[in-house]
């Protein structure tokens, strides 16, 4: 059920949590329980959590990392290079997993940009995932427009800027997915994002991005719809923009949207399946 994993998520109220696959009960080592005998150093004997899937620390930083449901089963093994620079996107983010060590600081980070449904959240969510299931790291993942009416919400309860930075701070790997998203209040989106970027820069944990604007050089463009084209640089302001690129490589994810191409194929299959008498699907664009 797990493919080999140990783990396996389950969804209730809009929240996944990680749970131990039955496949665990028999292991050989831990019989299930996740804990194992082991020997320091000095010859102490000590706990230490079974590589089996069942340790239930590593279940607790699974959940911890707050996934979107829909993107529990996306792995790094799952993306495709349809395109060259979703080759490289590919190989930058495995490097990145590969190369990250726990508590080591200045480690460069990521920004994926690049146009609707090219896996730039697949990504952000594969690389936390595998991070958290291979080496134990403490990760979180945030929609930035989701995270700004949780931080709203703090302020009306009466939660400090600094309360609600806390957990962000203290995380190994944040990732913050759909950066420059906003618009109604830009002053204050900016303000949030400057204050979580800093925090992050200043403990020298590195923050892992995600955008539908381009940055500077970019040969493609997005607007969303009935408003006009912006970069990046426009969205999130020149000071938080110089910010990223001190931390972060840039990584541009182009290609075709996958949401469309899945829905063009379902399109296709039920149209084959309903014969010619429902007329002919609207040809791609
Ligand atoms: N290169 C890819 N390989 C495999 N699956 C992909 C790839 N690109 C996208 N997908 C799948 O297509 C869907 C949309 O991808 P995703 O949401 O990650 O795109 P996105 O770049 O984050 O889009 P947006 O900018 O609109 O947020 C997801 O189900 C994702 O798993
Ligand atoms: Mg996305
Ligand atoms: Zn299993
Ligand atoms: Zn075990």
């Amino acid at each position: 059920m797990c493919g080999g994993e140990g783990f396996l998520f389950t969804v209730s109220d809009g929240k996944a949590s990680a749970i131990a696959c039955a496949c665990t009960a028999s292991c050989p080592d831990c019989h299930g329980v996740g804990r194992v005998y082991a020997k320091d150093e000095r010859e102490y004997e000590i706990m230490r959590g079974c590589t089996c899937g069942a340790d239930p620390r590593r279940l607790s930083l699974l959940t911890g990392l707050r996934l979107p449901p829909k993107f529990l089963d996306r792995t790094l093994g799952l993306y495709r290079a349809y395109s060259p620079s979703q080759q490289r996107a590919l190989l930058r983010a495995k490097r990145f997993v590969d190369e990250f060590v726990p508590g080591a600081s200045g480690q460069r980070a990521l920004v994926f940009c690049g146009p609707p449904g090219t896996g730039k959240t697949h990504l952000l969510s594969a690389m936390l995932r595998e991070l958290t299931a291979v080496k134990a790291v403490r990760g979180r993942y945030e929609e930035f427009f989701l995270l700004l009416s949780d931080i709203r919400d703090g302020f009306s309860r009466g939660l400090s800027s600094r309360e609600w930075l806390e957990p962000l701070r203290q995380v190994d790997v944040l990732a913050i997915d759909e950066i420059g998203k906003g618009g109604k209040n830009r002053e204050f989106e900016q303000g949030i994002l400057d204050e979580i970027v800093s925090v992050r820069y200043n403990a020298g944990r590195p923050t892992l991005l995600a955008t539908n604007y381009p940055p500077a050089g970019a040969t493609w463009k997005f607007a969303v719809e009935g408003e006009v084209a912006e970069s990046l640089e426009q969205r999130v302001g020149a000071r938080i923009y110089s910010r990223i690129h001190e931390m972060c490589d840039v990584v541009e994810v182009v290609g075709h949207d996958q949401r469309k191409e899945l829905h063009d194929v379902r399109a296709a299959r039920d149209g084959a399946a309903d014969g010619p008498a429902r007329g002919t699907r609207p040809a791609r664009g």
